[in-house]
Parts: C-alpha cells; sequence; structure tokens
C-alpha cells in the first residue's frame, strides 16, 4: 500500500486558533432566511417563527460567528428597512438576487435567532450604494446604549441592551463588477478609511474588516490589496479573502482546491506585510476568509440567474447546490488549509449556512438535513481548537493540470489542552488508491503511551453519493480502523477521503 509519514510534535506551533474561524455567513438571498432559518407555518417553528430543527443542526455544526446580512445583497440594502414594526416594513427589490426582500427578518429578529444557536453577529455596512453616514447611523443604532435617537429607536423596537457588534465588514466584493457600487481600489479604499476612521471615533475597540479581492482570479487582485490597505491600514484589523471551487470535470485539480487557497492566503499576507513595511507599522492586519466553499457558480449563472422586470420572487431557490463525496473532501482540505494559516486567518466565514451553498438544507414544511459537508465541519469546528500544529508528511505527488505536482496527503494537527486532545485532520486525494498514513508519537515523549486513538472519515466508492431529500442519510462519517505499534499508529485512508484522527 502507498504510505504517507508524519511525526506529531507538540512545539511545532502555526498559532492560537481563534473561535471566529469556525463562523459562517447567511445572507439574505434565497431561502437562506425564509423557508430556511425562519418558516413561522412549520411544525417544528418556534413562538418567533424560527425552525428549531434548524437550530439544533446549527449547533451541531459548532458555528461560532455568523456574517450577516450579505454578500452581493448588502451593497443594496437600507438597514432602517429591517427594524421597527414588521407592518410598517417596506418590501424592496433586491437587485443582486433580482428578488423581493420582504423585511420580515431584520436586525432584531436575526439577533434573536443568533441568540438560540448561540453565535456572534459580524454585521456588514452598506459602501454599495451607501456611504459614512448611514453605517454610522446603524453603529448608533445597535451599540449605542440609550440617549440618543437612534438608540432610543432601538429601545422603542424593543430592544433595551445595545446588540454590541465587535466585528464589522466594510462592504462586501468591491472590486467585483456585478456589485452595486462597484469601484475602483482607490475610490473604494478612500471610503473605506473615512467608514473606518468614523466608526472608530465611536469605538476605538471595534474590530473591522476591509474588503479585499472576491478570488485571487480577479485581474485586480494583488494591487487591490496594496491600494485598499495602502488607505485603511492604520483603522482596520482584518483584510478579507474570498474563495470558492468547483469541479469542472478535472477531479485531480478540484481535489486539489487547497493549494490555491494556500496561495491566496500567502499572497494576501505578503501584501499586508509589504504596506506593513513601507508604513513602518508595528500593527499587523490579519485575514478574515470571510467567503470560502464548494460553490457550482457555472450553474447558477448558466441555469437558475433570475431575470425579467416583472419578475421579482420572495424566497427563490437559488444557489441550493447538493453537495457530493468528493466536494465535502475538497471541503474537509479547504479547512485543513485555513488551519495550517491559523496564526494569520483568524476569522473566517463557511458560505452559507442554509439552503444557499449551504450544509444544512431543509424543505419548506418538511424535513431539514444535513449535506456532506456539515461533517467535516462539525468535526473540525468540534475538535480543531486550541493551537494549530504543522506536521511534514513525507508522501508522493500526483500530476494537476492546474496546480502542477501536488503532495498526495495534506495534513495538520491541532492541540486542545484544555481538553486534553490532539487531532489530526488529513485528506487523500489519490484517486485510485488508499494511503496508509503511518504517525509517530513518539515525539511526544511520556504522553504518547496514555494516548488513545480514533478515527473517522468521509469517503465512499461513489464519489457523486450524497444527502438528499429522499435519502437524507446516504453518507456520513464512519470508523476507520486504528492499528498500532508502540508509538506508531497506522490508518487506512480510502482513495479519495477526509479522515480526522482524534488523540485523547
Ligand atoms: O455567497 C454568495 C455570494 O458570493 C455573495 O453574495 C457574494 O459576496 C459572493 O460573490
Amino acid at each position: 500500500m502507498h504510505e504517507a509519514h508524519l511525526a506529531l510534535h507538540s512545539s511545532a506551533t502555526i498559532g492560537t486558533i481563534d473561535p471566529r474561524l469556525y463562523g459562517s455567513f447567511v445572507e439574505h438571498l434565497g431561502r437562506a432566511v425564509y423557508d430556511g432559518i425562519y418558516e413561522p407555518g412549520h411544525p417544528a417553528a418556534d413562538s418567533d417563527g424560527f425552525r428549531t430543527d434548524v437550530i439544533d443542526l446549527v449547533k451541531e455544526l459548532g458555528v461560532t460567528t455568523v456574517r450577516y446580512p450579505g454578500g452581493n445583497f448588502v451593497s443594496g440594502f437600507r438597514w432602517e428597512d429591517s427594524v421597527g414594526p414588521r407592518d410598517q416594513r417596506p418590501e424592496r427589490l433586491d437587485l443582486a438576487w433580482h428578488s423581493t426582500e420582504t423585511n420580515e427578518v431584520g436586525l432584531h429578529e436575526f439577533q434573536t435567532w443568533l441568540d438560540k444557536v448561540g453565535s456572534d453577529l459580524m454585521l456588514a455596512v452598506n459602501l454599495g450604494t451607501r456611504g459614512v453616514s448611514e453605517a454610522l447611523d446603524l453603529l448608533e443604532y445597535a451599540n449605542h446604549r440609550g440617549g440618543s435617537a437612534l438608540s432610543k429607536q432601538r429601545i422603542a423596537n424593543g430592544r433595551t441592551e445595545p446588540f454590541d457588534v465587535r466585528m464589522w465588514c466594510l462592504g462586501n466584493e468591491m472590486d467585483g463588477p456585478w456589485q452595486l457600487g462597484h469601484s475602483s481600489a482607490e475610490e473604494y479604499g478612500r471610503l473605506a478609511a473615512k467608514t473606518a476612521q468614523a466608526m472608530k471615533m465611536y469605538d476605538p475597540e471595534l474590530q473591522l474588516v476591509v474588503c479585499g479581492s472576491s478570488s485571487s482570479s480577479m485581474p485586480t487582485f494583488g494591487e487591490w490589496e496594496r491600494v485598499t490597505l495602502s488607505h485603511t491600514y492604520d483603522d482596520v484589523e482584518f483584510i478579507s479573502c474570498h474563495a470558492y471551487y468547483e469541479n469542472t470535470g478535472d477531479l485531480g485539480s478540484f481535489l486539489a482546491s487547497g493549494v490555491d487557497m494556500d496561495y491566496f492566503i500567502r499572497s494576501v499576507v505578503a501584501t499586508a506585510d509589504s504596506v506593513k513595511a513601507v508604513r513602518g507599522s508595528s500593527k499587523t492586519i490579519n485575514i478574515s476568509f470571510d467567503e470560502w466553499n464548494i460553490w457550482y457558480n457555472t450553474r447558477f449563472e448558466n441555469v437558475d440567474r433570475i431575470t425579467g422586470t416583472d419578475n421579482w420572487p420572495v424566497a427563490p431557490r437559488l444557489l441550493e447546490d447538493t453537495y457530493t463525496v468528493s466536494d465535502a473532501v475538497v471541503f474537509g482540505s479547504l479547512l485543513i488549509t485555513l488551519l495550517k494559516h491559523a496564526d494569520r486567518v483568524t476569522s473566517a466565514s463557511l458560505a452559507q449556512l442554509v439552503n444557499v451553498i449551504a450544509p444544512i438544507m431543509t424543505e419548506p414544511g418538511g424535513p431539514a438535513w444535513k449535506q456532506t459537508t456539515f461533517f467535516p465541519f462539525a468535526a473540525t469546528s468540534a475538535h480543531g481548537r486550541g493551537v494549530a500544529l504543522s506536521l511534514d508528511v513525507t508522501v508522493g505527488s500526483y500530476d494537476t493540470e492546474r496546480f502542477g505536482a501536488v503532495p498526495l496527503v495534506d495534513a495538520v494537527a491541532t492541540h486542545d489542552e484544555e481538553a486534553g486532545h490532539y487531532a489530526i485532520f488529513a485528506v487523500n486525494r489519490a484517486v485510485d488508491h488508499p494511503t496508509e498514513l503511518v504517525i509517530d508519537l513518539a515525539t511526544l515523549g511520556a504522553d504518547a503511551a496514555a494516548l488513545t486513538a480514533s478515527a473517522r472519515t468521509l469517503s465512499d466508492p461513489d464519489l457523486d453519493a450524497a444527502n438528499t431529500r429522499e435519502d437524507p442519510e446516504r453518507v456520513a462519517l464512519r470508523d476507520l480502523p486504528v492499528h498500532r505499534n508502540g508509538s506508531e499508529l497506522r490508518i487506512p485512508l480510502p482513495a479519495v477521503s477526509w479522515t480526522e484522527i482524534l488523540l485523547s
């Protein structure tokens, strides 16, 4: 059998894993909110109209923060529409997704839902059709305790305590020609700087995210980061990265998507650090990877996109990708890449959460179920805590069309001292053979003997297997044998698999 060798060193620390690495994203898009998290008529709905079956799944997924309310949606959003008496809230055209936004769920309702799932709000302001003044209004409305016009309005709307939102996104994907208010790096950099400075005049402790590129394949990638950071460096804490991957028929390259994400992160870190050096700054800007996932975007562009000036549906079925086993394996490998950069990627948002390119699906009046991608996220969020440890994996490589030679196995480890366990997350990209993972624990010294090992994998002979409404439990994690010989572990990683090894 092919083999991959690695040794676990407790001192090979990459960095402390910020819990915000396990964030997600809910946009007013398709059925993410309406008929997703919120469906008042559903048998499982609570008194606020939120589906309790979805709440339970979100909790099980282990989502720490949720970015809201967009995404492209935010660039045309008037936040005032979404607060106050519901029967007075206007219906608005959402140009981003060619839909009608009823505003039945807004800031207050979403925070109520977040309190139920136990996640923190990460709020985006509209820098597409709006600017500094509206961002300041939203900040005052959300965070000011009382005594000002907008805080009084919030209190009158039923929320005495401030929302106290700590993390704010300064717009969304402003480099993208599809974005309402699409700007040059220079224009956006100036606006983002003014907005950030104004927001910090209210509260210097806010954590602000400036928009980076919407993908590393944008023609402006690199220069966009340099220019926007040159304007905002002193006033923001994060720059964002967004990346989506899809299998276009070249499975080998698709399985190596983590290589692309790795390059993306390294490039943005290098650019941020070069701006730091030029400015002589002692401050370090980190990455908020606040949109990442598998997304069959070409399907959306070619089939699902809504058009027509008389056609503005409410909560249409949009971006409802069904995820296969191979999608979930790549998805798990992207989590490995994020952990390998835990020193600089200190916030991330899986895009998205329910129904829209999501790990959780629902049917109106019907069930909710887990997609294949649910499993790597839930396991990594549950066990990938504490510090991230780098691993030197000795393994062969395979040739890919897009990235050249790529290692067959990629892996990262984590050590949660408090919980008393190590976790190793590994992807086997080999299509036609299993790879035996050989782990040397001798480097852990006396601790090694006390550790018990278990392994769970996501794999299937049918790489296209998926969970659907008709067959919601077709794919799940299954146990793998762990063969132990002294301080050596041997685990047979199936072909095209994502695996978690837990040492507790
Ligand atoms: O997540 C779907 C969309 O992808 C978001 O609205 C946008 O920011 C990105 O292009």
